[in-house]
């Protein structure tokens, strides 16, 4: 699952599609997480799709990861700024690859 202490225990690796990436940053096996309030580890997501396929608000956006060992396409916390903190995509997800930070 992913680590929601992220932010304290990974370095900030720049910046992807207008969201922060956290590092270690390795492409293409090492993706990194992505986002900080809707936080998605591009090394544990799937591309099931049911968390962007059920947000309420459109958060997520497909970006292709080819060559990546998991999957070759990635969901981008796009719009995390229009998050409601429904928590559905954090349930959702097969792999708990999501944190949302609804503190
Ligand atoms: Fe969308 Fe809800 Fe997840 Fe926020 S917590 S990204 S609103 S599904
Ligand atoms: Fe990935 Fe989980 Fe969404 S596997 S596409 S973060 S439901």
């Amino acid at each position: 699952a992913i680590d929601s202490n992220f932010d304290q225990n990974r370095e900030r690796a720049g910046e992807e599609n207008g969201v922060a990436v956290w590092g270690p940053v390795e492409p293409p096996e090492k993706l990194g997480i992505h986002g900080t309030h809707v936080a998605v580890d591009y090394d544990i997501c799937l591309a099931d799709g049911a968390c962007l396929e059920n947000c309420p608000v459109d958060v997520f956006t497909w970006v292709d990861t080819p060559d990546h060992p998991v999957s070759e396409k990635k969901v981008e916390p796009t719009n995390e700024d229009q998050c409601i903190d429904c928590m559905l995509c954090v349930d959702i997800c097969p792999v708990d690859a999501i944190d949302v930070d609804a503190s």
